[in-house]
């Protein structure tokens, strides 16, 4: 299971990607917002610390760029949130960085890119390579 949350400008975006999840069948839980004026960081808290707890394979972020999304999510303690506008980013976010959570922008996408990318970030896996687990080892040293 995977969650999706927006604030109010990643979610146009966002109901267009719950549509397309659920028709690859893949169950997604969305976490708000419902469109109204709301604070990104809220959202980000919310999703990110139930992916942290394990309730939530990974997560799906939307605001407007992505970036405060993404600033605020990589705050919270396990979570690697990548901001991806390609799709190679996205493969690489995955296979390098075990990302966990996929900030989008809702206002600098076009749908069927975005649709791409998410396809891209949930079909990729962790490389599992000695070198790149070091690394988000070395990452989450910096945690603490
Ligand atoms: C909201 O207007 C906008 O600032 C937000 O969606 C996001 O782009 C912030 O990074």
């Amino acid at each position: 299971m995977i969650a999706i949350a927006s604030d109010h400008g990643g979610y146009a975006l966002k109901e267009i990607l719950k549509e397309h999840l659920a028709g690859r069948g893949i169950p997604v839980e969305d976490l708000g917002c419902g469109g109204e004026s709301v604070d990104y960081p809220v959202y980000a808290e919310k999703l990110c610390r139930a992916v942290a707890a394990g309730q939530y394979e990974r997560g799906i972020l939307v605001c407007g760029t992505g970036i405060g999304m993404s600033i605020a999510a990589n705050k919270i303690h396990g979570i690697r949130a990548a901001l991806c506008g390609d799709c190679f980013s996205a493969e690489m976010s995955r296979q390098h960085n075990d990302a966990n959570v996929l900030c989008l922008g809702g206002r600098v996408l076009g749908t069927e890119l975005a649709k791409k990318i998410v396809d891209t970030y949930l079909d990729t896996g962790f490389s599992g390579a000695e070198h790149h687990a070091r690394r988000i080892a070395m990452i989450k040293e910096l945690e603490n």
